[in-house]
């Protein structure tokens, strides 16, 4: 049994990065709602219970909460943001709205630099998002950190080990956050840190074994890329040769994308690969559709479509795995309900129809990128498949703006071929989340020898991030700038420009469409 960590959800849009912090520190942990926070609360196994953020306000009606008992249970409790100021009203302290709104960088004054605040900085800069704050303490409670416009930036009760902090340690601009949690777990509750990739491979097969039960069979949609690699290693332990792997060659891949999922698959997985030849199906209900959610959902329906098809050849197959992560999750569907904006349809969450009639195997729903390649390296996955860049379902269809005519993806393809060989050659592809070429969908004039020409214009794409949400654009060197745009004007006949996008996440998007 390892030791456990409980993660009460009161709504923030961090609670799964705070899951997330808590694995990084080898320590298992659980995420529940308020309603089952009560009955997971307990055994031996318990070391410590972290209340999220959330967007309601601690005094309002209908505010989410949580039976008081939680709180006198010998357990250490730690509340950020709108859990500390729950904490506070629970315990007969006050909550109120703050004069002013506090939001993004703050520095605090740490007033104790012991326990918790332990190797943290007498001023630390912590990412504040809060219009709430707690006005009076509930008796015992100590002020441990202060800012400007909120002087109970962190508050504790140290006898009754319970703790509070109105700004998020979980996010990265919160530059000593990482060392905050870790206190919290090690000092406060006692962790021995026992927990692995290793513990949580094991427990996703597992998850998937009992889903799928004895004699179930799983369609897997494998794309080549590293999130539906890893779930084809996970269905492999869990069910073996019922899982059956089918590739779609939509004819939107990568240049020798086909030849090296057939190989690598061969080598290293005993699974049953199929390899769907659907370009044809693909392009022709893709002629003369410009507009990008329509291509998307064009593309995501096809991919349902086909794998239908194959899945009729597996009697009890009623199952369909993807590599679906978290990101994709939050950007794609409202968390709890509420209304958040969906940027883009994601083909693995948005486009599949209601009458499915085969129930989503998700292994990685609440994992992020890089959690899933280091579970890949422990799978046993090779490591020129795990360190791969993202490359999104829909393919070279998202980078190709305008029509994707047979004619135009190909000029894509080679140009991406370039772009690609380019930074690998020179190393500069490390630590580079992604570099790709797009076809903008303009034509502009050129002169080649004596000839005029009116071609298209090739964007070189390459950004840094850590998940997906966000991105910074990558500067490349001149030599490997110099080198894609003589080698894409010279080789690639239909393109002749090639410019650099300097667009960072948000407000553009990694992908142009
Ligand atoms: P955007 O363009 O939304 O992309 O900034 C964020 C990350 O997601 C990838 N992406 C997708 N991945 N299916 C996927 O599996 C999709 O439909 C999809 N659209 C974008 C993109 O490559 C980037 O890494």
């Amino acid at each position: 049994m390892h030791e456990r960590i409980l993660i009460v959800d009161f709504g923030s849009q961090y609670t799964q990065l705070i899951a997330r912090r808590v694995r990084e520190h080898q320590v298992f942990s659980e995420v529940v709602t308020p309603q089952r926070a009560l009955e997971r609360a307990a055994g031996d196994d318990l070391k410590g219970i972290i209340l999220s953020g959330g967007p309601a306000s601690a005094y309002a009606e209908g505010a989410p909460t949580l039976p008081p008992e939680i709180l006198g249970r010998g357990v250490p409790v730690l509340g950020i943001c709108y859990g500390m100021q729950w904490i506070c009203e629970a315990l007969g302290g006050a909550v109120a709205p703050g004069e002013s709104r506090e939001y993004g960088f703050t520095e605090v004054e740490v007033l104790a630099r012991d326990g918790l605040f332990s190797g943290v900085s007498a001023r630390t800069v912590v990412w504040m998002s809060h219009g709430d704050r707690v006005q009076a303490l509930p008796a015992g409670f100590q002020r441990l950190a202060r800012s400007e416009h909120c002087p109970e930036a962190a508050v504790g009760h140290l006898e009754r080990r319970l703790y509070g902090l109105q700004f998020h340690p979980e996010v990265s601009h919160t530059r000593e956050g990482v060392t905050v949690l870790r206190n919290f777990l090690h000092w406060v509750c006692g962790c021995q840190h026992d927990w692995s990739a290793g513990d949580l491979a094991g427990e996703l097969v597992a998850r998937v074994a009992a889903q799928v039960g004895e004699d179930g069979e799983i369609v897997l949609g494998l794309s080549g890329g590293v999130d539906s690699s890893v779930v084809g290693a996970i269905c492999q332990r869990a069910v073996g040769r019922r899982t059956h792997a089918i590739f779609v060659d939509n004819g939107l891949l990568r240049a020798g994308e086909r030849q090296l999922v057939e190989e690598t698959f061969r080598d290293h997985f005993e699974l049953d690969l199929t390899v769907v030849d659907a370009a044809d199906r693909f392009l022709e209900r893709l002629a003369g559709v410009s507009d990008p959610e329509r291509k998307r959902k064009i593309i995501g329906h096809e991919f349902i479509e086909v794998f239908r098809d194959e899945a009729k050849r597996f009697q009890r197959a009623h199952f369909l795995a993807q590599g679906t992560l978290y990101p994709d999750v939050i950007e794609s569907v409202a968390a709890h309900g509420g209304p958040t904006a969906v940027i883009k349809s994601h083909h693995n969450v948005g486009g599949l129809p209601d009458d499915l009639e085969m129930d989503l195997v998700e292994p990685l729903r609440l994992l992020f990128k890089d959690e899933v390649r280091e579970l890949g390296r422990f799978l046993g996955l090779p490591e020129e498949m795990v360190a791969r860049q993202p490359f999104p379902g829909p393919g070279l269809g998202v980078r190709c703006v305008g029509e994707c005519s047979p004619e135009r993806i190909e000029l894509l393809r080679q140009a991406d071929r370039v772009v690609r060989e380019e930074f690998e050659l020179r190393g500069e592809n490390l630590d580079v989340w992604q570099y790709f070429a797009v076809l903008t969908g303009s034509r502009s004039v050129g002169v080649m020898g004596d000839y005029r020409t009116y071609e298209e214009a090739c964007a070189i794409r390459a950004v840094q991030s850590d998940d997906g949400m966000t991105a910074d654009w990558v500067y490349p060197s001149r030599e490997c700038l110099q080198a894609i745009s003589s080698r894409i004007i010279n080789q690639v006949r239909g393109i002749n420009r090639v410019v650099l996008d300097i667009t960072s996440k948000p407000p553009g998007t990694i992908e142009w469409e």
